[in-house]
């Protein structure tokens, strides 16, 4: 049996079953018939979930450039690898082929040898979505150099914070992008963030939106005319199959931002082996995921998974909503889209919209609907399948996290049933588990619990860059010899995975994972900020909303209580990004605390919600009398 093509059901469970009873066999099958090695591997697994050690194809050498590119240019060389979809519809649509795509990626790794790049070096990239972030990525790849890339949202405080964790020697950033009818300075902040960034030697820009930049004399060069002038010659570094790919930073519930480091060939076999299976890829498909490449949904969803398997791949410049809330129907009719994954939060503001939008565009190329980054509740879930899919194209939900580098649970299109607000079942090579507060392993259905994997797959973060101890701490913890995801699941009667959401202090809003500590740590800083909690709450739209308390210093000053709101949002969106600014402030005068000083957050978190019942016994806290105040003040 082919195990890297499920074709039928029959196939699904002997492949699920190989993958457990033998899961070097399976996985080494895979890598070997599917892949080009520069020297094939001495193990397929060295396993130590205990430890924390985990390595995937160990002493195989390879280039992940080599897989995405060189092996399709005699078969695929004048196929569309990415079609770039602008921001503006009136600007013309760029069909990037196989050979052109390789020309312009060997070109960068150029440009980076020339500028001191080596094997080992991080580079930051903090890019729009135009065609030189996904050459920029794999030109990294190609000369062995780590990429971290930010997203372009971030902030300045965010952009070097990220750079100093991983001593990035080259930021590669453009003079601004496009969002909607907006322009973005992003040199501007990066200029902002270079200035506490004192190992990055090199900046080079990309050209978007010709704006008069300040270009630093001696760090700061233009790309286009170092690409002119580049070498064509075709080089790649070989790589061990253990060498870090890229970091890519997610937010934890404390603390900064954990750098999670994902290696070269177990994120090629998983995000290639999943991408083909979850979204039943076929030959001539033109295939869109809508997220950033600054999440890692990019990273293995519009770069590498689709590359590896020869595929055509949207890049997507713009926004859901501009120039109407037509876009994605009209990008779909447009370049006869075939897959679309996307958000359940995109999928709920496009719903609220008039369904003309969607009716005045022919949508029969699609085949396969998919969904990521947090829960679809039913609603949406029916109406992405009936007006999007005419009920024709399987949904996918798709879990999966950054640490986890590709889909973990989701339904396999025409193979496998879908259900509403179920991830369904695990991908071969993936053992889930549920776990009770007693750390044993539940058995019952319906039972809610700690969703944790058993097994090393592939894809998995390896570290935390800098910090393994971190890792060790944050995944491996909680429950003996098992990866902890951090989110709480349930099995129905016929095993199927429902996902219920985190039990840490993250809150995925709109699909974006934050934690509430850096926020609060952001909005104490303001003069006037005594303390504060963030909860997150139901939003119809982001999935969460932010609420946050916030108690004031007495200073005897009264301020106008909407200009500190402005103020302290406007302070979030400068040190953490606009995503992490607050939907609603509640200044209170006390918050819920517990005798040895812990915020009573759940409290917090039934008030916002508008849940007066069942606090429990509250009779215990430091200030029993906080609870009523904060009931009364509360902003509906
Ligand atoms: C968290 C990971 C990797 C995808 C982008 C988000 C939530 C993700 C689902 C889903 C329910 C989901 C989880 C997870 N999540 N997909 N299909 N159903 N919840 O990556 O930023 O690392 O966030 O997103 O809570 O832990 P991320």
């Amino acid at each position: 049996m082919n195990y890297y093509k499920i074709k039928n059901l029959e196939q699904y469970i002997k492949a699920y079953k190989k993958s457990v009873n033998d899961p070097e066999e399976f996985w080494g099958d895979i890598a070997d018939k599917n892949f080009i090695w520069y020297q094939k591997w001495d193990k397929v697994l060295h396993n130590d979930m205990l430890n924390g050690d985990i390595k995937w194809f160990v002493n195989g050498k390879l280039n992940m450039t080599r897989n995405c590119l060189d092996r399709h240019l005699n078969k695929r060389g004048d196929k569309t690898a990415i079609i770039f979809e602008p921001n503006d519809p009136n600007e013309e649509a760029q069909h990037i082929t196989y050979k052109e795509l390789h020309k312009n990626v060997c070109k960068m790794a150029n440009v980076l040898r020339d500028n001191g790049i080596k094997k080992g070096d991080r580079v930051c990239i903090y890019l729009p979505m135009i065609p030189e972030l996904p050459i920029a990525l794999l030109a990294c790849a190609r000369v062995g150099a780590i990429h971290s890339v930010v997203f372009a949202g971030f902030s300045a405080n965010s952009l070097s914070s990220r750079i100093q964790d991983s001593d990035c020697k080259m930021l590669i950033t453009s003079d601004g992008g496009y969002r909607g009818n907006k322009t973005i300075d992003l040199k501007g902040i990066a200029d902002d963030a270079l200035k506490s960034c004192p190992s990055i030697e090199t900046v080079l820009v990309a050209k978007r939106i010709d704006s008069e930049i300040h270009m630093e004399e001696g760090r700061d060069k233009w790309l286009q005319p170092l690409m002119d002038d580049a070498a064509e010659d075709n080089v790649s570094e070989i790589m061990d199959a253990e060498d870090p790919l890229f970091i890519l930073y997610t937010s934890g519930s404390t603390g900064k931002p954990k750098g999670m480091v994902h290696t070269t060939a177990g994120y090629m076999v998983f995000t290639a082996y999943t991408f083909t299976n979850v979204f039943n890829y076929k030959e001539d498909d033109i295939y869109w995921c809508t997220a950033d490449i600054g999440w890692i949904t990019g990273h293995s969803y519009i770069v590498y998974g689709p590359l590896l398997n020869g595929a055509t791949t949207v890049l997507f410049e713009g926004i859901p909503s501009y120039p109407d809330f037509g876009r994605f129907w009209d990008v779909i009719d447009k370049h006869k889209v075939t897959q679309l994954y996307t958000a359940p939060t995109a999928i709920r503001a496009l719903a609220k919209e008039n369904l003309s939008y969607v009716e005045s565009h022919d949508l029969s190329s699609l085949r396969v609907l998919g969904s990521v980054g947090e829960p679809i509740n039913e609603e949406a879930w029916h109406w992405y399948n009936n007006n999007i899919g005419k009920q024709k194209c399987p949904v996918v939900d798709t879990w999966w996290q950054t640490e986890n580098g590709g889909i973990m649970i989701s339904p396999l299109p025409f193979i496998t049933p879908t259900k509403p607000t179920y991830a369904t079942l695990p991908l071969p090579g993936i053992q889930p588990v549920l776990m009770n507060s007693k750390r044993n392993e539940i058995e019952n259905h319906h039972e809610e619990g700690s969703l944790c994997i058993k097994f090393p797959w592939p894809g998995m973060a390896r570290t935390i860059w800098g910090n393994h101890e971190r890792y060790m701490e944050t995944y491996f913890s909680a429950f003996r010899g098992k990866y902890f995801s951090g989110d709480g699941a349930l099995k129905d009667e016929v095993g199927y995975y429902r996902i219920i959401g985190r039990i840490d202090d993250v809150i995925i809003v709109s699909g974006h994972n934050l934690g509430t500590a850096p926020i609060e740590n952001a909005i104490n800083e303001h003069p006037a900020v005594a303390e504060s909690a963030i909860v997150g709450y139901p939003h119809d739209i982001k999935g969460n909303g932010l609420y946050g308390y916030i108690t004031l210093k007495e200073t005897g000053e009264v301020r106008d209580r909407d200009n500190l709101r402005r103020e302290i949002n406007e302070h979030i969106a400068n040190h953490i990004g606009p995503i992490a600014k607050l939907d609603k402030i509640q200044f209170v005068d006390a918050l819920p605390k517990t005798r040895s000083g812990k915020i009573m957050r759940r409290i917090l978190r039934k008030i916002a919600a508008g849940d007066f019942d069942s606090f429990g016994d509250i009779s215990t806290l430091l200030n029993p009398e906080s609870v009523d105040e904060i009931k009364n003040g509360r902003i509906a």
